[in-house]
């Protein structure tokens, strides 16, 4: 595809340009403008940092190296989510199609798309589909997606969207009836707080006859969630420690990244994975960007992710709590994983 009108931004004018590619069922509509995300990532970072413990916002891992980190992470032995949520959707996707007859699939934070081909096979096969709105703040990787989708699924438009999905749900089309999809246990991305406000959005966003799939990663043997985060080859430390990298470079900081050690532990009070980095001597860290200088003693550390394990009662209340009712549920065969669909209450 073209890459000529990749990240084309109109920072002055706050307009959000859209972009056609010469594929004229391809539209990408960009909603984040360079300019007030970087000033928004930078608060948040600056505001972490100064926390302590120190920790960091979460998209920083999505550059272009860390999104090909991440999919190898998808094929990892010990990374069970992934497959564990295909084979859900590979037995189900017909039952969700056909009690969501969606018009629309939108999918947020939908990186390469990968599983949602199996949902949109299968509404293309009751022929209701008539578009595909992919969402991500990874410009890049977002555009191979709905270049891809395009390519193989002649007969439906593809509108990406290039946001924040804390901030731009508003782009979500709202015209006949949608499947919003959130996979990948992303939600457990987000402390409890966030997640209901995030969910009190996706709620105002849906209308009657819109349908909600959400994805999570359930609570089990604590050796197998520590596992999936910390790999014997090291792909998952690479991506944790790029992390820095992509600061270094977004920020103008100074993290030397051979002084850092990457770690995964499980927090029973929060019951959820946290990702540290550790340093392994005394760390004084500046971040010219913001102003800011950090100070971390050997084996102090920096929180740049958490992952939160649910159980399905606890899936179900933080659902309803936001205004959507559960329709159904389905886990694989060894109840791994969870996603359940919603509809507005
Ligand atoms: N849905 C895919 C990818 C999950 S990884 C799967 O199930 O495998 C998380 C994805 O969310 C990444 O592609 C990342 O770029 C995106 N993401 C993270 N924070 C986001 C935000 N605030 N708004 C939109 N997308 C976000
Ligand atoms: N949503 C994924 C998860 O929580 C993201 C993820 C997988 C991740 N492995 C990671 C995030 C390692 C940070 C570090 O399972």
């Amino acid at each position: 595809m073209s890459r000529a009108a990749a990240g084309s931004r109109d920072a002055a004018t706050g307009a959000t340009p859209v972009d056609q590619d010469h594929d004229d069922r391809v539209t990408v509509e960009v909603r984040l403008r360079a300019s007030a995300w970087a000033g928004h990532l930078a608060e948040q970072t600056a505001t972490g940092l100064r926390d302590r413990p120190p920790w960091t916002p979460p998209v920083w891992f999505y550059d272009q190296v860390g999104s090909e980190l991440f999919d190898r992470i998808t094929r990892l032995e010990e990374y069970y989510p992934t497959r564990a949520e295909r084979s859900i959707l590979a037995e189900r996707a017909g039952t969700i199609a056909a009690l969501s007859g969606a018009e629309t699939l939108a999918e947020l934070g939908s990186g390469t798309s990968d599983k949602t081909v199996l949902l949109l096979d299968a509404l293309e096969r009751r022929g209701t589909l008539r578009r595909v709105v992919p969402f991500d703040v990874s410009e890049e990787v977002l555009r191979d997606a709905a270049a891809t989708i395009a390519r193989r699924h002649d007969g439906v438009a593809v509108h990406a969207v290039v946001g924040d999905f804390h901030e731009h749900l508003g782009a979500l089309p709202t015209d006949g009836p949608c499947l919003l999809a959130f996979l990948g246990s992303t939600i457990g991305n987000l402390d409890a707080a966030e997640r209901r406000r995030f969910l009190s959005s996706v709620r105002s966003t849906l209308d009657g006859d819109d349908r909600f799939l959400l994805g999570t990663d359930l609570v089990k043997d604590r050796t197998r969630l520590v596992s999936a985060y910390d790999d014997a080859q090291g792909v998952t430390a690479r991506f944790n420690l790029n992390a820095l990298a992509v600061m270094n470079r977004e920020l103008g900081g100074d993290f030397e990244l051979a002084a850092w050690r990457h770690r995964a532990v499980f927090d029973e009070e929060f019951q959820r994975i946290e990702m540290h980095v550790v340093a392994q001597e005394d760390q004084a860290v500046r971040l010219e960007a913001l102003d800011l200088d950090l100070e971390v003693a050997a084996a102090g550390w920096i929180r740049t992710e958490i992952s939160t394990k649910f159980t399905a009662d606890q899936v179900e209340r933080e659902l309803t709590g936001a205004g959507l009712e559960p329709v159904d549920s389905w886990t694989d065969e060894r109840g791994d994983f969870l996603l359940t669909l919603a509809r507005p209450s």
